[in-house]
């Protein structure tokens, strides 16, 4: 049995529903986030909510009744949905409006969403030396706000729908041949031992897990280069990663059907040393 949670009580994933009017439905008028949560305990929690509350301020979206007791709700909720990993999804629209207009009512409020899933474990971690994964780029087709933690993910569906089609694990988003993205994570690349990713912009989302994972880097002495990283050098990389909340870290072996020259085992390579020590600053 699953558990929800919307504005203000516990359901059943059975009996949660909202109405269409809500701008969620029609319009794609919300934000949202995902947390995982290792054996009952949230990772990163403040940074998460952190980020949503930006995302609510940049689109003018109000702060859910219900703000402060975020926190609590998911605890809660975490212990109803019995999984001990788990994938927490919030979301939080413009909410339910009297008719369709792009303008919303002054006085509409907001819709908050809650639920869980299990969260699987990283296959990387039961198995370091499987296969690395493949993808393929593609031009990055989404708005000027990927900084936004919005629902409306048409872009990134097609592209991994595409992408998944094609016997693909996912997608590299590049504007202009500069890598901007993953389709839902960030992009990491090693060459000489030099980490880049790209940096924060509008173009991109600021990663929770990219952060955390330039702070176990610093941790290590590592100094990680925020700057443009060109799709025809991310080819000749020694080592590429792609982050999330959910991937943690996972390894990409493989661009646009060329195999990247590997030289280093998983023993040596940086991205599975970062994996091993993932939890030793929360
Ligand atoms: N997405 N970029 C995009 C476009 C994303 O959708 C995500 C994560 C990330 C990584 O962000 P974080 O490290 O904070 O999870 C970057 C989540 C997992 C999702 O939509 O399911």
């Amino acid at each position: 049995m699953t558990w929800t949670y919307l504005n203000k009580e516990f359901l059943r994933r059975e009996e949660v529903k909202i109405s269409p009017f809500d701008r969620g439905f029609l319009f794609g008028d919300g934000v949202y986030e995902v947390i995982p949560v290792y054996e009952e305990k949230p990772f990163l929690l403040e940074d998460h909510l952190g980020r949503l509350g930006r995302s609510l301020n940049s689109t003018g979206i109000k702060n859910p009744q219900k703000w402060n007791d975020i926190p609590g709700i998911i605890h809660e909720l975490v212990k109803k949905n019995t999984f001990s990993n788990q994938s927490v999804y919030v979301q939080v629209t413009r909410g339910e409006d009297s008719i369709r207009n792009h303008i919303p009512d002054p006085k509409v409020q907001p819709t908050l969403f809650i639920t869980s899933s299990e969260l699987k474990v990283n296959p990387y971690r039961l198995d370091p030396e499987r296969k690395g994964l493949e993808v393929k780029t593609l031009e990055d087709p989404r708005w000027n706000r990927c900084d936004i933690k919005a629902v409306t993910l048409l872009s990134n569906i097609m592209a991994m729908n595409e992408a998944n089609l094609e016997g693909k694990d996912g997608v590299i988003f590049c504007t202009n041949g500069e890598v901007t993205e993953g389709a839902a994570s960030n992009v990491f690349a090693v060459f000489d031992n030099q980490v880049i990713t790209t940096p924060e912009s509008n173009q991109i989302l600021s990663g929770i897990t990219r952060k955390h994972v330039i702070s176990l880097l610093n941790n290590k002495g590592i100094e990680v280069q925020e700057r443009v990283l060109k799709l025809e050098d991310i080819y000749k990389a020694e080592e590429v990663w792609v982050t999330s909340s959910t991937q943690e870290i996972q390894p990409v072996t493989k661009i646009d059907g060329r195999e990247l020259d590997i030289k280093k085992s998983y023993k040596d390579s940086l991205w599975h040393e970062l994996l091993t020590s993932y939890f030793s600053l929360a």
